[in-house]
């Protein structure tokens, strides 16, 4: 059915008609013809944005694993479905095919049962790229078991505080994990995380690096004796199409993370067709995204995707840069990538690098490049399409959220032509609106305003877990019957959008959301400060770096400063993880504050981005004299190592 692949605009233009035409219809059929379900629904979707409750495919049963697994296994059986590149080019890539991949999924499914794990629990999952990743996330989704995946690079307490708010019974780590030169203990971060959690009763370790490390009696067990007495034979759970798959942790502007929690068949669906249209995808090609499972983009677009298609999907467990700037293009060559996604930050990094290290090698194979995370500049764009692209492979610019699930707005290869730094046209079934501040919808081309999304789309997020008025709060009350994305875009004269970033407190540090609550709160823990305020600026490769402007209670003053920044990115590593250290920090008497007490981040961000000129009134403000101060003590150049 041409729904399925879309091969040229003018086809994408009666697609896209077709799907808000009638949206139930578009999906029904999308869903009738291209899974294999224990039951269809009984209605397509119903949804009321104003409690907010979103259903789709109410009443029909399935298990995603068999989409993903099952089905494949008479006509790929011996495909690869999952190609592993270790961290050492030495080492050699495994090839999981899907006949094996089913066989490790079931044992892995067949351990978690053993140890307790039944439907409705939650897993957190605490792993390096290493096949049992993937295999661990399928194995709780055979058993429906929620996922709670929790990226390796966090700390021991972002960790914790993740594994209390969604109360897991089990966490699934390794023993260590390779980034490049370096080894990271994960189980002694677990240990550390676990000190603070009372739920879960048992740890699961792979063996990755071979370290010698403590097993707490009774809860800890080594992952692989177990797999070995497992069977291989596990029935998938039937799934309502509503019952819950995952949750995943994002930032917000406050507070703790939000747990995004998805659900089954929708999110299925969605991220399958997206995948099939988005890369243009084919029986043979290989298909390499480059992040890691930790985040959304790696369950939808390495993990359920790309499988729901019976795809060859390439787990990568190093980073760019190692053994050298040549990495990415190397796999490319070895294992005929076809279609490459990536993210802006990883780009502007390796552009800064010597051609030699892409040219050194054959690209040939690649068909579709992509680009995720943050808007790609034009620079980056431009460097992406001649060099890895060779200017004849289309780049799809993908927006999309944890929360969306998967991809809102991105070029069809070979039938939306491509435009620098705009991801283009929503994809069939996303209705997006521009708003005002004043909550009314901008219509028409050439204009720029908040970005919404007026109708529900199969694989957006349900609710936050356990806390359903944040949910709405977050993103169903800005404007009414809309989901707010926090946002903002531009439509150009032939609709195309383009991402011009957030609008709130969030900001993209090499493609990580970071909320600036969290990140105050932890500097404030420092015993010599008094209060903090975190604004974004641009930075070269990270797209916007972190500026930190502290105020020091009286104990601090005498100190030295380079020791107290050292301190300060210390307690934030320790709270959040390396991403969110700051890269500088203006130490200040004083914060702008209107005389409601609230601290003017605009005025901060403006001289964090040295834009001095056009400050704004400043004069209503409840200390204006604190603004000429931090002015002339703004930092420049200094960074903090
Ligand atoms: C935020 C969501 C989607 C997976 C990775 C990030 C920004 C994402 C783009 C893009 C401009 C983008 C947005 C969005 N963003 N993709 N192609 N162009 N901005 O997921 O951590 O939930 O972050 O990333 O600001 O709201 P996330």
């Amino acid at each position: 059915m041409s729904n399925y692949h879309i091969k040229n605009l003018e086809e994408y233009y009666q697609v896209y008609r077709k799907s808000v035409r009638n949206p139930e219809l578009f999906w029904e059929e999308v869903a009738e013809e291209h899974f294999v379900w224990k039951k269809t629904w009984d209605k397509v979707l119903n949804y009321d944005f104003s409690k907010p409750e979103v259903k789709w495919f109410e009443g029909a049963e399935l298990n995603i694993t068999e989409n993903c697994i099952d089905r494949h296994l008479a006509t790929r059986g011996d495909k690869t479905a999952i190609l592993f590149e270790p961290n050492n080019p030495d080492e050699e890539a495994e090839k999981i095919s899907y006949t094996e991949l089913h066989k490790r999924v079931n044992q892995f499914a067949n351990v978690l049962k053993d140890n307790g794990i039944k439907k409705g629990d939650r897993v957190c999952i605490y792993l390096p790229m290493i096949p049992e990743l993937a295999i661990s996330l399928l194995a709780c989704a055979r058993i429906g078991a929620i996922h709670s995946v929790v990226f390796a690079g966090f700390s021991s307490s972002a960790l914790g505080t993740r594994i209390n708010d969604c109360e897991a019974k089990m966490v699934i780590t390794s023993d260590g994990s390779f980034r490049g030169v370096k080894t990271i203990d994960l189980k002694g971060i677990v240990d550390e995380a676990l000190e603070d959690c009372t739920t879960v009763e048992t740890v699961l370790v792979a063996k990755r690096i071979h370290s010698d490390i403590p097993m707490k009696e009774g809860r800890d067990q080594w992952l692989q004796p177990l797999l070995d007495k497992a069977s291989e034979e596990c029935e998938a759970e039937v799934m309502k199409a509503e019952d819950p798959l995952f949750i995943l942790y994002t930032s917000g502007s406050t507070g703790s993370p939000k747990g995004m929690l998805h659900t089954t068949a929708g999110y299925m669906v969605y991220t399958a067709y997206t995948f099939k249209n988005v890369f243009n995808y084919r029986e043979n090609d290989v298909y390499w995204c480059t992040a890691d499972i930790g985040w959304i983009t790696g369950h939808s677009y390495i993990v359920y995707g790309p499988l729901a298609n019976g795809a060859t999907t390439v787990m990568f467990e190093g980073v760019p840069s190692y053994p050298d700037f040549g990495r990415f293009w190397q796999i490319v060559e070895k294992h005929k990538v076809s279609q490459f996604y990536t993210a802006p930050t990883a780009i502007r990094a390796l552009a800064k690098e010597n051609l030699e290290y892409v040219d050194k090698y054959d690209l040939s194979s690649i068909k579709v490049l992509g680009t995720v995370g943050e808007p790609i500049n034009e620079e980056a764009w431009h460097w992406y399409n001649d060099n890895v692209g060779k200017k004849k492979n289309p780049i799809v610019d993908t927006w999309w959220q944890t929360e969306t699930g998967g991809m809102m707005i991105s070029p069809i290869p070979y039938a939306t032509p491509t435009k620098p730094t705009y991801a283009t046209l929503p994809l069939p079934g996303v209705q997006l609106a521009l708003m005002d501040e004043q909550g009314n919808e901008i219509h028409g081309n050439q204009v720029d305003g908040r970005l919404c999304v007026k109708f529900p789309w199969p694989s957006m997020a349900r609710t936050i877990w356990g806390n359903h008025q944040r949910y709405k709060d977050t993103y169903f009350s800005a404007f009414s019957d809309k989901y707010f994305t926090g946002d903002g875009a531009l439509r150009d004269e032939v609709g195309y959008y383009r991402i011009t970033g957030r609008v709130d407190d969030v900001i993209i540090v090499s493609g990580h959301n970071l909320g600036t609550a969290p990140i105050e709160d932890a500097i404030n823990e420092h015993p010599a400060v008094a209060e903090s305020a975190i604004v974004g600026f641009p930075h070269d490769i990270k797209g916007n770096a972190l500026y930190g402007y502290v105020i020091l209670k009286e104990t601090g003053e005498g100190r030295d400063h380079n020791n107290l920044r050292k301190e300060i990115n210390q307690i934030i590593t320790e709270h959040i993880g390396p991403i969110a250290k700051l890269d500088k920090i203006q130490f200040t008497e004083g914060l702008p504050k209107t005389r409601s007490g609230k601290i003017m981040r605009r005025i901060l961000r403006k001289i964090a981005h040295n834009e001095l000129d056009n400050l704004g009134d400043v004069s209503t403000l409840l200390n204006p004299e604190v603004v000429q101060s931090i002015i002339d003590k703004r930092l420049s150049s200094e960074l903090v190592s």
